[in-house]
């Protein structure tokens, strides 16, 4: 007979090479503290269900906070003939307290046991990176309120567009990590659901009380259908889902970063502690951080559709295809902690060059619309008066000039009702003052924006 724990029906031993490919006891040992709770739970159940005596019930809870302290200690060994997390922790109990331990499987089956330690270890791995998230976001308003009267490019196309506040600049990644916030936040509702009852996946004929479990775990309800307990793997997409979407705003943000920290932009700064070095170019100073940032979205992306695709061709309910959940999990959440830090700690000790992110709306055409907009409120029509401006834009490129240079008497030839304050309505401070439209770059929006965000 096979020494598994469900070796019964089985007359062969397994072999070690094939066994080594069925385990999950090397990732899966991460749900050690999750699987524990959810044992203890479920055996307090059994005990008030009286599903089994209330003294074997209490036999085996001391079993289990000992494993506990034990696992919290380092002292538990874990082998790949045990497969996972699961059945290594049975064979622990059996060590700790011989036969009784056979009981606390009753009424359970390590389907819904699994599927109950996700849920758990996610909650809570949520709830964590939200906290650090909502660290980012309160950098982001400090940054933004520093910086509402700093002028910069603002672009489109990477071209230079119109002149902004960088103060304006910083609150749209604001705006992008609330939505983040929000999303996960949201997604709560779904992680924190309790499969454990569903059994293997068809519910049981003990007498269990779900609601009890799940009121011990913490879970705000049940999973209502057994088999979609089970099987369920939705609220790991969804996180690996809102995961993804975190990551592309940290990485866009991170792509701008490397832009403005480069020679040709120069707009803004990384203390040494967020940079590194060449081991041939001794000038060099890289933003690696953003880069390795950046990278890092790719992974979990691919997370995202190798879990999507993993579970696109299964039939109700467990499938051994599931434990492949695990690891896209595990490592998402891993990335998106220390990505989410790193790109604090460099966000919040990055300095602007003011001066030089300035100067770029100088020499520029990003006043261009100031003159067409001037020329509109006068009465010319706005196709018209955009058709006059570039006429302009292109006889100054050819002369090497800007629409600040054009004298009053060259603009009064093309429009005779342009007067002498268009030099004050082309200046970038007026062009980004003036525009107070609501969520607008208008330092009044920017500073309605920063207050609100505050709250
Ligand atoms: N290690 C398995 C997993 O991660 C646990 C569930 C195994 N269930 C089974 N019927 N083989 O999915």
């Amino acid at each position: 007979m096979s020494n598994k724990l469900w070796g019964g029906r089985f007359e062969e031993q397994s072999e070690a090479w094939v066994d080594q490919f069925g385990a999950s006891i090397e990732f899966d040992q991460k749900l050690a503290k999750e699987d524990l709770l959810g044992s203890l739970a479920h055996v307090k159940m059994l005990g008030k269900c009286q599903i089994i005596q209330a003294e074997e019930a209490e036999e085996i809870r001391k079993g289990l906070e000992r494993l506990f302290t034990k696992l919290e200690n380092n002292q538990l060994t874990f082998t790949v003939s045990n497969e996972d997390i699961h059945l290594n922790m049975e064979k622990l109990l059996y060590e700790e307290i011989g036969e009784v331990a056979g009981k606390l499987h009753t009424a359970r089956s390590r389907n819904d046991q699994v599927a109950t330690d996700m849920h758990l270890y996610l909650k809570y791995q949520v709830i964590a990176i939200n906290e650090v998230l909502s660290e980012l976001l309160t950098t982001l308003v400090n940054k933004a309120e520093a910086n509402i009267n700093v002028i910069m490019p603002g672009y489109t196309h990477l071209q230079h567009a119109q002149p902004i506040s960088l103060g304006h600049h910083l609150m749209a990644y604001h705006s992008m990590f609330q939505r983040d916030l929000e999303r996960l936040e949201e997604s709560l509702k779904r992680i924190d659901l309790s499969p454990l009852g569903s059994a293997a996946l068809a519910g049981t004929t003990f007498p269990i009380d779900r609601y009890y479990t799940a009121e011990l775990l913490g879970f705000s309800d049940i999973y209502a259908n057994s088999l979609d307990g089970v099987s369920d793997r939705d609220f790991i997409l969804e996180f690996l889902s809102n995961s993804s979407i975190l990551m592309m705003h940290l990485s866009r943000f991170c792509e701008e970063i490397i832009l403005w920290t480069s020679h040709e932009f120069q707009f803004a700064t990384l203390t040494d502690a967020f940079s590194t070095g060449s081991s041939i170019m001794p000038q060099k100073k890289n933003p690696d951080m953003a880069e390795l940032i950046r990278g890092k979205t790719g992974r979990v992306y691919g997370n995202l559709f190798s879990l999507l695709t993993v579970l696109k061709g299964l039939p109700l309910a467990y499938n051994k295809d599931l434990q492949e959940d695990k690891e896209g999990m595990f490592d998402t959440v891993s990335t998106v902690l220390q990505s989410l830090k790193i790109f604090n700690g460099m966000l919040a000790t990055m300095t602007f060059n003011e001066e030089i992110m300035k100067d770029a709306t100088q020499k520029d055409f990003s006043n261009a619309t100031e003159l067409a907009d001037y020329l509109a409120t006068k009465g010319i029509p706005f196709r018209q008066a955009h058709e006059i401006v570039g006429k302009l834009v292109l006889d100054c490129t050819k002369k090497g000039i800007y629409l600040q240079d054009v004298s009053l008497a060259e603009y009064q030839a093309v429009a005779s009702v342009i007067e002498a304050d268009i030099y004050k309505f082309l200046a970038s401070e007026t062009a980004v003052a003036r525009r107070n439209s609501a969520g607008g770059t208008g330092f009044a929006e920017v500073e309605k924006a920063i207050a609100a965000a505050k709250k």
